[in-house]
């Protein structure tokens, strides 16, 4: 039904208050509308306004379907609200309830999608102003592992391919592992208090010691393990040193130790080489000096060449018999070569750093180079 037609012959009527009779009998009468067709209009309006929306996906969809039904001019709810004066005055007021119901509910419709369509549309404005895909990405400032440490690991994976396993020990010692295990008698000058970091124990309790080399070890694995035997430990020391260039009171150092049948000095130089090239790179010059250490015979310094000059990296040689025996071994039977390098040192030599106190500075400006 055309309800807009009946709208049109309504109007005529209403616009013309207080004609006269003749006026009226020339205006075209207020055609009659039951209730029941009346109702009829409402529940189609209802069902195709309600049809209407669901294909509606913006704002401007929206609009136009308000001003379909519910345009205050031209709009099918208005010429629906025109037949109310159609109805017989004893129906007019049960239509104008429905007709109220009806407009209520399809104005409810469609500020419920309103809401919907805005808040979408706000949320995906706040989406796009919070990225900008076209902007390059904030760059996350990551830390990374110290130089001490990655040299640590570095020399950790170059021994590990030379079948060296990494073993740890303890930093608080006893002087059985930090001197005597290793040949170091009690009168020996590298025992004074002066150039150790004694802790103080309850009085008659053995000494104990901040370790000053990584030997202590070497000691602690032939105890608990037979040959053959190839170890590396890395950690660190400590030595009442006054800090320079070279020196600092806790440092770091790499030990070596291998024992095995028939080992002599020149395993222990092919070893010493490969690191150094496989850490430094092939054209790295290094020497053996002869030297003494107290737990190793023969004894050599291994020094590596550095813009012009040699600096001592650590000191090596051949296990002495009387450490064999301490531990149990039979120096008839085995031997072995053991090494003790100064991490802190061949650190500096590969990062091209001329004094290892920067190393331990923590001036991230100086870290973040390597
Ligand atoms: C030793 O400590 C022996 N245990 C090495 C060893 C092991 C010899 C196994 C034989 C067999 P030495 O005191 O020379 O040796 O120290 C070894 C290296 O540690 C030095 O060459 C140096 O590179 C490093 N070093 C020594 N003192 C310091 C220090 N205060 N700061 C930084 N590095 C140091």
């Amino acid at each position: 039904m055309d309800c807009r037609s009946r709208l049109r012959s309504r109007s005529a009527v209403t616009e013309q208050p207080g004609r006269d009779e003749s006026a009226a009998a020339a205006a075209p009468a207020v055609q009659a509308v039951t209730i029941e067709s009346f109702l009829a209009e409402l529940a189609v309006f209802r069902a195709a306004a309600s049809e209407s929306l669901t294909g509606v996906t913006d704002g401007a969809g929206l609009e136009q379907a308000r001003i379909e039904f519910l345009g205050a001019r031209s709009g099918r709810l208005k010429a629906i609200q025109k037949l109310l004066s159609g109805l017989a005055s004893a129906d007019r007021p049960a239509g104008g309830r429905h007709f109220n119901e009806a407009k209520g509910a399809v104005t409810a419709l469609f500020a419920a999608l309103q809401d919907t369509l805005s808040g979408a549309a706000a949320g995906s404005t706040s989406a796009a102003d919070a990225i900008d895909v076209t902007l390059p990405g904030a760059p996350v400032r990551l830390g990374h592992v110290h130089p001490i440490t990655q040299t640590i690991r570095r020399v950790q994976e170059i021994m590990a391919r030379l079948g060296f396993e990494s073993v740890d020990g303890p930093e608080v010692e006893d002087q059985w592992h930090n001197f005597e295990a290793l040949a170091i008698p009690a009168e020996h000058p590298a025992r004074d208090p002066l150039d150790n970091f004694y802790l103080a124990v309850a009085r008659g309790a053995d000494p104990l010691l901040l370790r000053s080399q990584t030997s202590t070890v070497q000691i602690r694995v032939m105890e608990n393990r037979r040959p053959p035997l190839r170890i590396v430990s890395l950690g660190r020391v400590y030595r009442p040193d006054t800090a320079d260039a070279t020196h600092y009171p806790m440092f770091h150092q790499v030990e070596g130790l291998l024992i095995e049948p028939g080992t002599t000095m020149a395993h222990l130089k092919s070893v010493l080489r490969q690191l150094a090239s496989s850490f430094l790179g092939g054209d790295v010059h290094v020497r053996f000096r002869p030297s003494f250490f107290p737990f190793t015979e023969p004894s050599v310094e291994f020094d590596m060449e550095w813009g012009g000059r040699w600096i001592e990296m650590g000191g090596a040689g051949m296990v002495d018999p009387a450490v064999l025996t301490a531990v149990g071994y039979d120096p008839d039977e085995v031997s072995g070569f053991a090494f003790g390098l100064g991490i802190e040192r061949i650190a500096a030599r590969r990062y091209g750093v001329a004094d290892i106190r920067d190393f331990y500075r923590n001036d991230v400006r100086f870290l973040r180079q390597f």
